[in-house]
C-alpha cells in the first residue's frame, strides 16, 4: 500500500505563497502578511526546495510567477478549503456555537448592514463576525481570494459564478445643495445636465460605473474631472456647492435637507437597482454564512429575495 508522505511545506508557508502568486510581489505579500520581506522570501526559497520547482522568475525589473508555481496556488487553495470545510463540519457537530462570518459589503452598505448583522451576532455570541467595506472592485477581488464568503452588492460579477439573492432597493438619485432651484421644479429633462459639474466616486466604484453608463446610454458623456473617495466626501462637497453628484437614496438621510441636500427631480432618475447577496457556487459556504442567510431570508420583506 502507498503510504502518504506528509508534505515538507507548512500551512504558513502556504498562506505566504498564496499571497505572494496573487499579488505577484514579495514586496506586496510582505506588507499583507504584516512579515519582513526576508521572511517571505526565505519561505518562498523553503517551498521552492521542498517542490524541487521554481516558483517564480526573473521577469524585467521584477518577478513573474512561474506555471509551477501558480499551481501550487491553486492546490493551496484546495488545501485551505478543505481545512475550511472540516472545521465546519467539526462546528457543525457541536451546532452553532463557534464560526466565522466573513462578510463584505460594497461602500453604501455600511448604512445598514452592522444592522442587519447585529440581531443575528446576539443569538449566536459564539460567531466571530468579520465584515469588510470597501467599493465594487475590491469586494469582487475579496470574493475571487476567497477571503469572504459573502459579499452584499450591486453589479455581481459573472465570474466565478455565484449564487444571488436580492436583498434591497437601491435607488441612484441625483442630489444637489439645500435651496437648489430645480428643486422646485416638477422634472427636468436628463440634458439639463449637460455643462454641470458632477462629483463622482472613484474608479473601482459600482456606483460610479452605473452612472456612467445610465448617461452615456442617454446620450451625455459627463465630465468625470471631480473624484471624490467616499459618500460622505460627495455629500459634504455637494452641500457646499461644488457640483451635483448621483448616490444611493440610502447614502442620504431621510430629509435631506438636514445634511443641506436636496433631491432633484430628473427624468431618467432614480436609477432603479438592487442590492443582492452573492456566494460562490464553486465552494461550500461555512456553516456561520448560511445561517446568516437563512437568518436574513426570514426578515427580508416581501417582493425581495429568492426561493
Ligand atoms: P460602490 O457600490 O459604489 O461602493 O462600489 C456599488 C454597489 O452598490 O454595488
Amino acid at each position: 500500500m502507498n503510504k502518504l508522505r506528509p508534505p515538507r511545506v507548512t500551512f504558513a508557508q502556504m498562506r505566504t505563497w498564496e499571497a505572494v502568486a496573487r499579488l505577484g510581489s514579495i514586496t506586496a505579500a510582505a506588507r499583507e502578511l504584516h512579515l519582513a520581506q526576508p521572511t517571505v522570501s526565505a519561505q518562498v526559497h523553503e517551498m521552492q526546495t521542498a517542490l524541487g520547482q521554481p516558483l517564480l522568475a526573473p521577469a524585467g525589473r521584477g518577478v513573474r510567477v512561474t506555471d509551477s508555481g501558480v499551481l501550487l496556488r491553486e492546490a493551496v487553495l484546495d488545501m485551505f478549503t478543505r481545512w475550511q470545510a472540516l472545521q465546519e463540519e467539526l462546528l457543525a457537530l457541536q451546532g452553532l456555537k463557534r464560526g466565522t462570518l466573513r462578510i463584505a459589503g460594497v461602500t453604501t452598505t455600511e448604512y445598514f448592514i452592522a444592522q442587519w448583522i447585529s440581531a443575528f451576532a446576539q443569538a449566536h455570541p459564539g460567531i466571530d463576525i468579520e465584515l469588510a467595506v470597501h467599493n465594487r472592485d475590491a469586494v469582487v477581488e475579496l470574493l475571487h481570494s476567497e477571503r469572504v464568503d459573502l459579499a452584499l452588492m450591486m453589479r455581481p460579477p459573472s465570474f466565478p459564478p455565484l449564487h444571488a439573492l436580492p436583498v434591497l432597493d437601491n435607488p441612484l438619485v441625483l442630489i444637489g445643495p439645500a435651496g437648489h432651484p430645480w428643486a422646485q421644479r416638477r422634472r427636468l429633462p436628463l440634458k439639463a445636465l449637460k455643462g454641470q459639474t458632477l462629483l463622482w466616486r472613484e474608479s473601482g466604484s459600482g456606483t460610479r460605473q452605473v452612472v456612467l453608463e445610465h448617461l452615456r446610454a442617454h446620450g451625455l458623456e459627463p465630465d468625470e474631472r471631480l473624484t471624490l473617495g467616499s459618500n460622505e466626501a460627495i455629500k459634504h462637497a455637494v452641500a457646499a456647492g461644488l457640483g451635483l453628484a448621483v448616490l444611493s437614496r440610502h447614502a442620504l438621510d431621510a430629509d435631506p435637507a438636514q445634511e443641506g441636500l436636496a433631491l432633484l427631480p430628473m427624468t431618467g432618475f432614480p436609477i432603479c437597482r438592487t442590492w443582492q447577496l452573492v456566494w460562490r457556487r464553486d465552494r461550500r459556504l461555512p456553516l456561520a454564512a448560511s445561517a446568516w442567510i437563512e437568518h436574513l431570508r426570514a426578515a427580508l420583506p416581501a417582493g425581495l429575495g429568492v426561493g
